[in-house]
């Protein structure tokens, strides 16, 4: 099949990344924490996708963080852009390939849950689908997903969070909408009545392909604002890019000692 395919050239493939990170939107700058970094456009792997979306820059990064190799993608592809979902996750399918086993997923997301505030970050605890799209059509069946996103991942970062005394980390259900277009109020009110927390236009089929693979998922969605019908205010691409930007910082942090100890678990 066309649309999964992708060749990685050997200045690549020399990287034996153990942990992968993607890179949503406004989240940018964690590469210039890596040692020994080298970085590539996304452009070097034929058949890796690549954003038309303003703050997706579409590099990847290699390097060590406290002696753990890492790949980080800045930028990603999405639905609303055109891709289909197997498209969305073919650099799932690369990570994967050049040796991978744990997937670190960050996004920009709309509050659902009013009790949640802007400009802090929640960990995915699970998803909702309602694109009714899957990267795995045609491929992979039947795969299990009582736990897409790794509940020891999930309590290492909360006891991280804790240990470096960053603001409050939330926990809760991310809901994949295909867009582009925001949410109306009513469609966030629907949302809540379903049992989601955030919204947002990614991840979730990076998620669900990376568990067909056997990786283990982090999801860290960066709450960048309320939800459509939450505050007096209409929603902007522009503000969302500023609060991830602003939130990344933390999220970077608790990183950079979180990463060396998933390796160890
Ligand atoms: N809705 C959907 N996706 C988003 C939002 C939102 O409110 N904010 C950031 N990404």
């Amino acid at each position: 099949m066309s649309d999964s395919t992708f060749e990685i050239p050997n200045s690549i493939k020399k990287h034996h990344p153990q942990v992968g990170l993607v890179l949503g939107s406004g989240l940018g700058g964690f590469a210039e924490l890596l040692e020994n970094h080298e970085s590539f456009d996304f452009s070097a792997i034929k058949g890796l996708p690549e954003s038309t979306v303003p703050g997706h820059e579409g590099k990847l990064h290699f390097g060590t963080i406290g002696g753990v190799n890492l790949v980080v993608a800045q930028g990603r592809v999405h639905l609303y852009e055109g891709w289909t979902a197997k498209e969305v996750a073919t650099g799932v399918r690369v990570f994967h390939e050049l040796g991978v086993s744990t997937l670190i997923l960050t996004n920009a997301a709309g509050i659902v849950n009013a009790n949640f505030k802007p400009g802090q970050w929640m960990l995915m605890s699970d998803h909702l689908n309602l694109t009714r799209q899957s990267p795995l059509t045609g491929e992979a069946r039947f795969i299990d997903q009582t736990h897409v996103y790794s509940p020891q991942l999930r309590e290492l970062m909360k006891a991280e969070s804790r240990e470096t005394g960053s603001s409050r980390l939330y926990e809760g259900v991310y809901a994949w909408m295909n867009g582009p277009e925001y949410e109306t109020p009513a469609e966030i009110r629907m949302l809540r009545t379903l049992g989601a927390d955030a919204v947002g236009m990614s991840t979730v089929p990076e998620a669900i392909q990376a568990r067909a693979l056997g990786m283990r998922v982090l999801g860290m969605s960066c709450l960048t604002n309320y939800g459509a019908g939450l505050s007096g205010s209409p929603l902007s691409h522009g503000e969302v890019i500023e609060v991830g930007r602003d939130a990344a910082a933390e999220l970077f942090t608790l990183l950079e000692s979180a990463i060396p100890a998933m390796v160890e678990i």
